[in-house]
């Protein structure tokens, strides 16, 4: 623990660089756009914001202030800082989250990392000149090795990025808080601003019969920022909002507070945490909401939005529209997009590597390096599966289990810690000290119980989501004897695999959900361990 206790953050900005790289990562710039799309585009816009400011910044401060107060105690990581809450052993047990979240998420998470590593060296190399829209698409389904037809994805290159990926992200990781995480994030930060503004300003600014632009792409713009009030009592929205602010903020994952720990006694979080969580809405919904968009809307129109959805659509299809703009800009355009994602993704990573190996070091007496080899080795063994099970549905599982139902898990949990049994006198003081900005003294009520009160909401209405999101009819449904239609998407849905009819599909996703319980499990059992440990070294 000693050697723990000197890693500092050497600079207020860097720390906020830090943090803001944490939160701003592939979901600002892929994730953001899909909701958005798949949400009514201005229909999305009024529920996500507020939910950021209900939810949102509200978690942020729970979190910002249990990470620097366990980091007092000695822990930084989720299941000793937790410990110190509250009187219960099982907190600790319950902070396992903290950990399991970061080391599934990092494992699928740094394989779409890789994917934009090895599409920004295939831009700027000039891979895609003169391909036809169906070849790229099939391009990208070549390097997931999904072609073969059958249940198994064999993908060589893909694999060597992969590795490639990790071993740079252990390489920062292994460097450190201050020489390692704060400088990558110092350096790479600045740059994905600036490729950020770049290409949203080009974006915006292709006008209908430019560059083969069929509309003008500022229709992109009013497609997401005319709100459409009718959404707000669509709870199928606000969920998708909800879910968004989580993952957008990395709040409910456990990395938030593993990077607060590393502050002192008494400096600010209040202020901090605002700061960054501005910065990363700022990132998404000015610079994730001015790129994808616009560049789609201007050369397939606003009809053809709604197909463009989810991770893989924009490594499928930005690559084709940046054809028009000539080689050496479309190779220009592809490699500053791809390396902006590259960029955005392993500022993430990192702060989801920071608590595994925060963990060992404080309880294993783990080395640093000995640390970063074992998180290396963990996540490339866990990504195995999504890899090579791809198409049939690991990496969908993985996303849905650990990447949004555990976020939501955690982020309730420690709310109730934190607010309810720590006690919120306590924790509204611990909030406040050292505070560079006054909190109004109504959010110590929105803390209290709005905060909580909508997780719940979220929680409960992601368990039982009903088919298409259609809650009326769901009602109906009930109250005339026919039962409650399940969404496959809901959370028991997805348990009783509603929808799901290929066999091997339903026993493929039972193997990796015994995985993940059995790596659920066996942290577990280092935190038992790891407790024992320190037990016996008191007495
Ligand atoms: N917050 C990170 C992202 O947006 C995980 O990608």
């Amino acid at each position: 623990m000693a050697a723990q206790k000197k890693e500092r953050w050497a600079s207020r900005i860097g720390l906020i660089l830090a943090v803001a790289g944490n939160a701003v990562g592939l979901g600002n710039f892929l994730r953001f756009p899909a909701q958005a799309v798949d949400n009514g585009g201005g229909a999305f816009i009024i529920p996500y914001l507020v939910s950021f400011l209900l939810m949102g910044i509200p978690l942020l401060w729970v979190e910002w202030a249990i990470g620097r107060h366990g980091g007092q105690h000695g822990h930084h990581s989720t299941p000793g800082m937790l410990d110190v809450l509250g009187r219960s052993p099982i907190l600790k047990y319950f902070g396992v989250f903290g950990i399991f979240t970061n080391l599934v998420v990092a494992a699928y998470y740094c394989y779409i990392e890789s994917w934009t590593l090895a599409y920004s060296f295939y831009s700027i190399t000039g891979a895609f000149n003169g391909m036809q829209p169906d070849e790229i698409a099939t391009y990208f389904d070549n390097y997931l090795g999904s072609n073969s037809g059958g249940t198994f994805n064999f993908p060589v290159t893909a694999i060597i990025f992969f590795l490639i990926t990790i071993l740079l992200n252990l390489w920062i990781l292994s460097k450190g808080i201050s020489r390692g995480i704060e400088k990558a994030s110092k350096i790479l930060m600045p740059i994905l601003f600036v490729f950020g503004i770049f290409l949203a300003i080009r974006a915006l600014t292709l006008t209908a019969g430019e560059l083969g632009a069929k509309h003008d792409a500022i229709d992109g713009l009013n497609f997401l920022w005319t709100p459409d009030m009718n959404a707000l009592t669509n709870p199928k929205v606000w969920l998708a909002a909800a879910g968004q602010v989580f993952f957008t903020l990395s709040v409910g994952m456990g990395s938030i507070l593993c990077y607060a720990a590393y502050l002192r006694k008494k400096d600010d979080v209040a202020l901090n945490a605002v700061s960054a969580g501005f910065m990363n809405e700022s990132v998404e919904v000015i610079l994730g909401g001015s790129i994808v968009i616009p560049i789609a809307v201007a050369y397939m129109g606003l009809e053809s939005l709604a197909s463009y959805s989810g991770f893989g659509m924009s490594f499928k299809t930005l690559p084709t529209l940046f054809q028009n703009w000539g080689p050496i800009f479309a190779a220009l355009g592809g490699f500053i997009w791809f390396s902006l994602l590259f960029f955005a993704g392993i500022t993430s990573s990192l702060a989801m590597g920071q608590p595994v190996l925060a963990f060992l070091q404080d309880s294993f007496k783990f080395t640093r390096n000995k640390a970063t080899i074992a998180f290396g080795i963990t996540i490339f063994i866990l990504a195995v599966p999504t890899i090579i099970l791809y198409d049939a549905g690991a990496f969908g599982e993985y996303d849905f289990w650990a990447g949004t139902f555990s976020l939501v898990v955690f982020a309730l949990g420690e709310s109730v810690i934190f607010l309810w049994i720590f006690g919120i006198d306590k924790a509204w003081a611990e909030i406040n000290k050292g505070a560079d900005i006054k909190i109004p003294i109504f959010f110590k009520y929105v803390l209290k119980y709005v905060t909580p009160t909508f997780i719940i909401i979220v929680f409960v209405a992601s368990l039982i989501q009903p088919a298409g999101g259609e809650w009326s009819q769901a009602f109906t449904s009930l109250f005339s004897g026919n039962g409650w239609p399940l969404d496959p998407g809901s959370v028991i849905g997805n348990v009783l695999h509603i929808g799901v009819e290929d066999p091997d599909k339903i026993f493929i996703t039972n193997l990796v959900r015994i995985l993940l319980v059995i790596v659920y499990a066996v942290i577990g059992t280092l935190v038992y361990l790891a407790w024992k440990i320190k037990f016996k070294e008191a007495k």
